[in-house]
């Protein structure tokens, strides 16, 4: 074999880096409009539920996986199981996986990132006219933002684990903490900020039903960047010393909280523009929220703080929602990277290059099935409906085979691997670990109820998606 395995250099930098992949896109606006529409303290007080009772457990297996074995997803699930076909086929879905949502998840970034231009360059105004987002999509200008970002994302990837990714997360995540405080404070500052404020918190529990519940699971499982393969990647780069559940908890109560200061920011920026605003007006998708709805709130700041300022706050918040991506981005796209190193005993450049050759191919894909290739924009029809190449990778693999991947990595560690080999792992680095009311939990949870609950949301998820038939709902 060749070279040492390369590893996190601190406890903070592997911590900081899971955090980076956690904190994305889904944080500071999908859990936001998620909580103000469903229900809000309410919504908070479930989701925090879900994120501790049922996602952190398998975070924690998923890490330990990777910890065990020292090896990418695939690797792993080859080693634990003794080359069993059938296990087998799991480990190459967690890697097909985190490539196809490295795919759509690229384009969005893209975008975020063309708006960061926009905003930096005196073009918020532009940026705020509702036809600009479907004009800017399609045209030209995404080719060269695509060719920047997949620069940082190689930029950062080519310097490895320790001198890329962990500086990258060291640099950007603390940037991100500053610039989101920063922010919140200046929208809790402007009028009628408190009633944004209230409507985030004050709880409505009849806002909850079986679809609500079943969304916030899902976003949660999303949030935590679970089903990925990255947990079990990022875990094959610590070492034995190191404590996972404590880590693990970090990882989600950082990725919790900047969720919900994340909330502070954007409510409140909603109701000082609009106080009359009913959350249910607001946009069903982040996409739209953010480059439709927020470009607005922005220009509308130009009353008070002047055309610069305006400027200048929209420009912080594109920087922070690109900086969060772009954290995300690099710990998904290490899964297939790191991967073919190891299958094929290539060099992080080589693969680098393969995979990223790939991801070009297929983003480009994804970026023309908005109107620019109509066979990608109309590229298939089921349960009625129209589907964009876009569509479908999201359908298909965020919706579809990440809770797949998921209830069966559940399914792995506790009737393959076994439970008593997790708990061993677990209990290497964390002195409290064994035999503490946690240890309990997990040991039991991950093997019953949680792969059970996981199952109801995959056929939910088939029966809605490509039946057209809602379970629940
Ligand atoms: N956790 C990220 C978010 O909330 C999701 C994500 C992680 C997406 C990693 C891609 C890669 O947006």
């Amino acid at each position: 074999m060749g070279a040492a395995r390369e590893q996190f250099g601190s406890r903070l930098g592997f911590v900081l880096a899971a955090a980076g992949s956690a904190v994305g896109i889904g944080n500071l606006v999908g859990f936001p409009v998620g909580a103000a529409k469903n229900g809000g303290g309410a919504f908070l007080f479930m989701y925090a539920i879900f994120v501790f009772f049922i996602c952190l457990p398998v975070m924690i297996a998923e890490m330990s996986v990777g910890r065990n074995t020292l090896k990418d997803p695939l690797g792993a699930y080859t080693k634990l199981s003794n080359n069993n076909r059938g296990w087998n086929i799991a480990g190459w879905l967690s890697i097909i996986t985190p490539f196809m949502i490295t795919v759509f998840y690229l384009v969005i970034t893209v975008w975020i990132f063309g708006y960061l231009i926009g905003a930096a360059t005196g073009n918020l105004d532009v940026l705020a006219d509702p036809a600009h987002f479907g004009s800017f999509i399609n045209s030209f200008d995404i080719f060269i933002y695509m060719s920047l970002v997949l620069g940082f994302v190689y930029f950062i990837l080519q310097g490895g684990v320790k001198q890329g990714i962990e500086k990258a997360a060291k640099t950007l995540m603390p940037a991100l903490f500053v610039m989101l405080i920063g922010m919140v404070i200046f929208v809790l500052m402007q009028d009628n900020a408190m009633a944004g404020v209230k409507y985030y918190l004050i709880p409505d529990f009849s806002k909850i039903d079986s679809g609500v519940v079943n969304g916030a699971l899902s976003q949660a499982f999303f949030s935590l960047s679970l089903g990925m393969g990255i947990m079990i990647t990022y875990g094959s780069y610590i070492d034995k010393r190191a404590d996972i559940p404590g880590s693990a908890k970090l990882v989600a109560l950082t990725d919790t909280a900047v969720a919900f200061i994340a909330g502070l920011m954007i409510l409140p920026a909603i109701f000082s523009f609009n106080p009359d605003i009913k959350p249910e007006e607001l946009s069903e998708s982040s996409v739209g929220l953010i480059f439709t709805f927020l470009p607005n709130i922005f220009l509308a700041l130009q009353t008070s703080i002047g055309y610069i300022g305006a400027s200048a706050v929209a420009s912080v918040f594109f920087l922070l929602v690109f900086f969060a991506a772009i954290t995300s981005l690099v710990s998904i796209f290490e899964v297939p990277v790191a991967s073919l190193m190891s299958t094929k005993n290539i060099s992080r450049k080589k693969a680098l290059l393969v995979c990223g050759l790939l991801l070009i191919v297929l983003s480009l894909m994804c970026a023309v099935s908005f109107g620019m290739v109509s066979f990608f924009t109309e590229f298939v029809n089921y349960a009625g409906v129209n589907k964009s190449f876009f569509d479908v990778v999201i359908d298909v693999f965020y919706d579809t085979i990440l809770p797949l991947n998921g209830l069966l990595i559940c399914l792995f560690v506790s009737y393959r691997w076994k439970k008593h080999n997790l708990n061993k792992e677990l209990e290497n680095g964390s002195v409290g670990y064994k035999s503490s009311l946690f240890e309990k939990y997990v040991d039991i949870s991950i093997g019953t109820f949680i792969p059970v609950i996981l199952f109801m949301i995959l056929i939910n998820t088939i029966a809605s998606k490509y039946f057209g038939v809602i379970l629940i709902g």
